[in-house]
This record gives structure tokens, sequence and C-alpha cells, in this order.
């Protein structure tokens, strides 16, 4: 052991684990496709303004979990902790307001947040979002829980609830900022210093307390439900009346405020059981005020971000296990040929696209064929004087045993090939 260790929080992810996460963004692809989303790639790094302006002072994100630092001039940068605000900023400073709108972006990748490490929390994690850009009909809301769900259910999830709730438009908000500010501010004492800070700059933050005492200081408070505007109850209604139409299971959790501060209208949440209510694997959203908030032009959007550490650790089995593992042919030369000769048919079957991999020691059949089924290699094709002055190969299966000689033009029809 070196004393070099990966920094705490984040990990290295080794095959066959691997496989499993290109599976997923490989299907997440090809979901996303289907609704017409396209990839988009923002760099790690950004000013650290972006996320204090959009993701909010407030939030327990830039308030104790970024990692933030000076660079060699003193510009002030921080690794991404979500890509929203960075889509955002994409979209401005790249004029995609002259696209055919919506414009449907998605992304995959490392995000950096300083938590406290345990199961399904890293310091560096990895999300799978989806970003709608230029459109607010709730049409869109309902497409954008629609085609998350699909990718879910493609998953081979079952049974996940989608937590849904409606922040309200600005008018909304702000009545409700007035009403819940009003109710604690004569309970100040009770609050804890951090919610204290919360009540001046934002009090909405303050729902999101895990303190049991402020927990239940709040099971009084005037419900943001309350305060929605005529017309953020008509957008949330019309939302459900498509979910339900689509068949999407979804429960409306009133007390959904979502960590981030640029949300607006409908916010929504995917808990797996296996991680605890506390932890969603997926969180989303409506933000129609974050590219206007950020000097660009007043369009909305909404999006959600899937966490793709959680969303493997709680894989379905059914989707998993289809994963493939399997171990390619192994070309052994025995006799006369060499390692090298074994190479050339290697090379040539690679030419048409098949896996296959060499022996690179002379060792005896017996002792190369004994490697070979401990690895679970369940082919092996054989070089030996014979074959070589023949034109010919032999290919065996190790399962049953069997074997068969075969010209060399037509081993590539039997590599894969059961037996
Ligand atoms: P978020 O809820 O902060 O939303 O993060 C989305 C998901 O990322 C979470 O549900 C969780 O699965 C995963 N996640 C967050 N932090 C960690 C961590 N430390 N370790 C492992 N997984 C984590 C956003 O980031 C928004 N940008 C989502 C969005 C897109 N809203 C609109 N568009």
């Amino acid at each position: 052991m070196t004393d070099h260790r990966s920094v705490k929080g984040t990990r290295d992810l080794l095959p066959p684990e691997t496989a499993i996460w290109s599976a997923v963004e490989e299907l997440a692809r090809e979901v996303f496709a289907l609704y017409g989303y396209r990839e988009i790639r923002t760099p790690i790094l950004e000013h650290t303004e972006l996320f204090e302006r959009t993701v909010g002072e407030a939030t327990d994100i830039v308030s104790k979990e970024m990692y933030s630092f000076e660079d060699r001039k003193g510009r002030r940068l921080t690794l991404r902790p979500e890509s929203t605000a960075s889509v955002a900023r994409a979209f401005i400073e790249n004029g995609l307001q002259s696209w055919q709108q919506p414009v449907k972006l998605f992304y995959i990748g490392p995000h950096f947040r300083y938590e406290r490490p345990q199961r399904g929390r890293y310091r560096q994690f990895h999300q799978i979002g989806a970003e709608l850009l230029g459109d607010d009909t709730p049409l869109s809301d309902a497409e954008v829980v629609l085609m998350l769900v699909r990718f879910l259910a493609r998953l081979g999830y079952e049974g996940l609830v989608v937590r849904l709730n409606s922040l309200g438009d600005p008018a909304s908000r702000e009545a409700y900022r007035r009403a819940l500010r009003s109710y604690l501010e004569p309970r100040r004492g009770d609050l804890g210093e951090e919610s204290r800070r919360r009540l001046e700059i934002n009090p909405l933050r303050i729902l999101d307390t895990k303190d049991p005492a402020e927990r239940r200081l709040l099971a009084d408070a005037p419900r943001l439900g309350d305060s929605l505007t005529e017309g953020a109850r008509e957008h949330f209604g019309a939302v459900r009346e498509l979910l339900d139409r689509f068949g999407v299971a979804y429960e409306v959790d009133e007390r959904l405020v979502r960590g981030l501060d640029y949300y607006t209208q409908t916010v929504f949440e995917i808990a797996s059981e296996e991680l605890g209510a506390q932890d969603a694997i997926v969180g989303g959203g409506r933000y129609d005020d974050l590219l206007g908030s950020l000097g660009g032009p007043e369009l909305p959007g909404i999006g959600f971000a899937i966490g793709e550490d959680r969303l493997v650790d709680t894989l379905p089995e059914s989707f998993s296990g289809r994963v493939s593992h399997e171990t390619p042919p192994l070309v052994i030369a025995v006799g006369e040929a060499r390692p090298v000769d074994a190479f050339d048919l290697c090379e040539e079957l690679r030419d048409d696209g098949l896996c296959c991999e060499v022996e690179v020691r002379e060792r005896s059949l017996g002792s190369a064929l004994k490697r070979a089924d401990r690895q679970g290699v369940r082919q092996v094709l054989l070089l030996g004087d014979d074959e070589l002055e023949a034109g010919e190969v032999t290919v065996k299966w190790m399962d049953s045993g069997e074997q068969e000689r075969v010209p060399r033009s037509q081993v590539a029809a039997e590599v894969g090939a059961e037996r």
C-alpha cells in the first residue's frame, strides 16, 4: 500500500462495474433521443458567482458544499455542484435563443459537493440530466417527467412514485415568503442560527430543515399551496391532469421545496426506498426566471438530474444482470505455432469486428486450457502445427468439450456460436 489514496468522497470505478455505468448511459442516450434531446458538454469549472446567483447563497450547496478556489490570477472558480446553471449560462453565451425552441439538452458527467460521504453520497458524484428550455406549457412539464419515468422503467424499476409540488410563480412565492416570515418572526427564538439567517435571506429554505424542533414548529406554518396564484394553480392542475392521463404514479408533497433557489412552479423528486426517503435518486423542476436572472432572454425552462451513483447502486437485477461480462474467445498457439501466429489470427478476427484475446505466453496446451477455464473463457481457438499447415483452426467449446476443425476463412462464423 502506498500513501497515495483517492481523495475522501471520491472513488475509482472499475470493471466490470463500469460496464453497467456505460449500459445505463447508453440507455439514457437512447431514451432521451426519442424525445429529441441532444447532448451538451459544459466545462466542469465555472465562475463561483454563477452558482451564487442561481442556486442561491442561502442554500446548503452554495453556503457549505462547493469546491471553490482562486486560480493563479485570483479568479473565483468552482467545480460545478450541478449543471442547470451551467446549461443556462451556455444557452445565453452561445445565443441558443436563436435556435428552434424549445431547446432540449442532456448531459452526463461528474459533479462535486463537499458533503459527508456515506452510501449514495459522494464528493465527486455523477449526474445524468436533461433540460428543456424555451417552453412554459404544462405539456413540457409532463413530457420531461414522462421521459424520466420511461427511462427508469426501461432500467427495470417498479413502483417508484414521483413526489410532486408547485412552488408557484414569483407572485405566489413572494406572498408565501411574507406569510412564512410573519409566522416565524415571533418564533425566531426557537430557530437555530442557520434558520435565523435564512429567515432574512430566503425563509423558504427553512422548510428544508432536518432539525426536529424546527420541524415541529413548521408543522403549523402556513402552507405553500394556499399562497398559489390562480395562474400557478391552473398550471399545476394541468400538469397533474396530464400525468394522470399518461398513467404516471405521483403524489403531491407540499413539503417538497428542493434545495436550490432557481425553481418556480413544478418541482419533483423520486426517492428509492432502498436509499431511504432522504435520498432522492432524481430531482428536478421548472426554472422560468433562471435565464432572465442571468441577464439572458426571459425564457422558461424545466429539467431534472438523476444521481447516477445512486441509480447504479439501486439498479434492478433484471437490468444489471443483462449487462454482459462475457470473456472473449482465447486464441492459443501450440506446438510449433508461436503466440505471434495466434496474434495474426486474432487481428484477422478483429478486422471482422470480433472480440478475441491471445494467450501471449508459451505454455503447454493443458495449462493454457486450465487458465482459460479459470477466466471463464467459453471458446478457445487452437492453432497447432497441423492447423497452420492446413490453413485451419480448431474451435473448442469449453463447456461441452466439443471441438471442430474449420478452415481459417470460416473461423469468424464460429466465433461466439453456441455448441
Ligand atoms: P439536486 O437535487 O441537487 O438537483 O441533485 C440531483 C440528484 O443528484 C439528486 O437527486 C441525487 O440523486 C444526486 N446527488 C446530489 N448530490 C449527491 C451526492 N453528494 N452524491 C451522490 N448523488 C448526489 C440538481 O442538481 C438540479 N440541477 C436538477 C435539475 C435539473 N433541476 C432542473 N434541472
